[in-house]
């Protein structure tokens, strides 16, 4: 058998050339799957009080070496956060690392001061303190840095972590909620590592351009990890936490599996698929059936994202990691007992935004520039001809108001455009019908090349004239380089 040592040195070899599948393929590292601790804060009643502190570690991600990472209340990622619908939450973030940053609630309707976005910097050995009321239903919500042209790099360094809100509607169906046994956080990111185990991040001008993707996927931070099942039914709150890639995900033995929640929590009906495709920032909910007592592996398949031109195709190859198919996680459910849950095929019964009450549509085009200022960032990447000035406030929306925004991508690859502050619903693709967990609550949605896709949504009603929201691209990298927005609720 080849000796670990030796498996690690041709993983990192392998890391260079295309399609490699060095870790990904491994069956040598039965790492444990973790799942980060979670925080159910202090609590007084409803009112509940988290104290989070942003610090630097060492980690243990590779054998035998030591990762520099940055994470909340440990040391690599953030710690879970939990709290319930009707809860006031007050969050204490402490800086203790020596740049600026922030920490965004995605997916969370809040007051804009609270948001946790470029306007709300906690510099180093300061403490930010926020709070807000949860005022929406159960939902997989996460969070993570929104620092200014540094979103990217520091989400990938590992400030980033799931916020879980619970109520009593989904507490009612009885679906798998014991923490870390078979109510499951699954945060999917991709990197890449130098040889003395440092994360690499970007090489060459191109990564830029695409985005950063890396050649091993690490899930809760742990490469290749197993899941030892405890129950037969798991709930898996899939996150991409990936700076820029796509993932297509389905089981090795192709088992069906059952899609309970968007983005925005859980949907009308469940529904059985055997793949579902999941971009940067976007949550999926999924039951697994393993009473059959498998060895299934989540694993992503690589498609060609971008059916438009071959020129992005042939970049992304040069890239190398693009066209890589990847091991996510493996689930051992030998000797695992019955589980008690059930799959309800009935969820939550929501109330959805109306199309008779929209007061404004408005039209999101999202641009790349090709040509030489492509390659070092600069303004090649914009919305509606406009490159992200914190200055200037683009759009004015009403509190309360529900609007419809036309999100039209007229470049060469595919943009996951994102949100804040509410969870929309998807009325219209020209690329075809709305299916499977696209059909629930979103904040974020993949915009194919050449595809335009009509979303609508009720503002909630808080409002501030001088603090604005952000609108932007998920790929990190293209939000750093100015692919974002901002827009005032008034
Ligand atoms: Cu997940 Cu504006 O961010
Ligand atoms: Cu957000
Ligand atoms: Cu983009």
């Amino acid at each position: 058998m080849i000796s670990r040592r030796k498996f690690i040195q041709a993983g990192l070899v392998l890391a260079a050339l295309p399609k490699q599948i060095a870790w990904a393929s491994s069956k040598v590292f039965r790492n444990t799957f973790r799942a980060p601790k979670l925080e159910l804060g202090k609590r007084v009643g409803k009112d509940v009080y988290f104290n989070l502190s942003i610090q630097s570690g060492k980690s243990a991600i590779l054998p035998n070496k030591i990762t520099p990472t940055l994470g909340i209340n440990q040391g690599f990622l953030g710690v879970t956060l939990r709290a319930n619908k009707g809860d006031k939450v007050h969050i204490s973030v402490k800086n203790t690392i020596d740049e600026t940053t922030t920490l965004h609630w995605h997916g969370m309707k809040l007051p804009a001061k609270a948001d946790g976005g470029p306007h709300q910097p906690i510099e180093p050995n300061k403490t930010w303190q926020t709070q807000f009321d949860i005022i929406q239903d159960a939902a997989t919500l996460w969070y993570h840095s929104h620092q200014l042209h540094k979103t990217a790099e520091q989400v990938y360094q590992g400030l980033a972590g799931m916020f879980i809100i619970d109520d009593e509607k989904s507490k009612a169906l009885k679906l798998p909620f014991e923490y870390g046994v078979d109510d499951l956080p699954v945060i999917i990111q991709d990197k890449d590592f130098s040889y003395n185990g440092r994360f690499r991040y970007l090489s060459g001008m191109m990564g830029g351009m695409m985005g950063k993707k890396g050649s091993t996927v690490l899930v809760n931070g742990v490469i290749n990890p197993v899941l030892k099942a405890k129950k037969s039914l798991l709930r898996l709150r899939l996150l991409n936490g990936s700076n820029a890639r796509t993932y297509h995900l389905s089981f090795s033995d192709n088992r069906v599996f059952t899609i309970i929640g968007s983005d925005g929590g859980l949907l009308e009906y469940s529904i059985k698929v055997n793949t579902v495709r999941l971009a940067p920032a976007e949550r999926v909910e999924i039951l697994v059936d393993v009473s059959d007592g498998g060895h299934p592996i989540l694993q992503h398949t690589a498609v060609q994202e971008s059916s438009g031109m071959g020129g992005m195709g042939m970049m992304g190859s040069m890239m190398g990691s693009d066209r890589q198919d990847m091991d996510i996680f493996q689930i051992d459910a030998s000797g695992t007992p019955k589980s008690t849950s059930s799959i309800p095929k009935t969820l939550i019964k929501h109330s959805n935004p109306q199309q008779s009450v929209v007061s404004k549509q408005r039209k999101m085009v999202l641009q790349m520039q090709m040509g030489p200022r492509m390659m070092f960032g600069g303004d090649a990447f914009s919305i509606n001809g406009k490159t992200m000035d914190i200055n200037r406030i683009d759009e004015v929306v009403k509190a309360g108001s529900t609007e419809i925004w036309h999100l039209e991508n007229t470049s060469m690859m595919a943009h996951p455009f994102h949100i804040h502050n509410v969870q929309f619903k998807i009325i219209n693709k020209s690329s075809g019908t709305v299916t499977g967990h696209e059909l629930g609550f979103k904040d974020v949605v993949l915009v194919n090349s050449r595809e335009r896709v009509s979303v609508i949504m009720k503002f909630p009603e808080f409002r501030d004239t001088k603090t604005p929201y952000m609108y932007h691209c998920h790929i990190l990298e293209h939000e750093d380089r100015g692919m974002m927005g901002q827009f005032v609720v008034v």
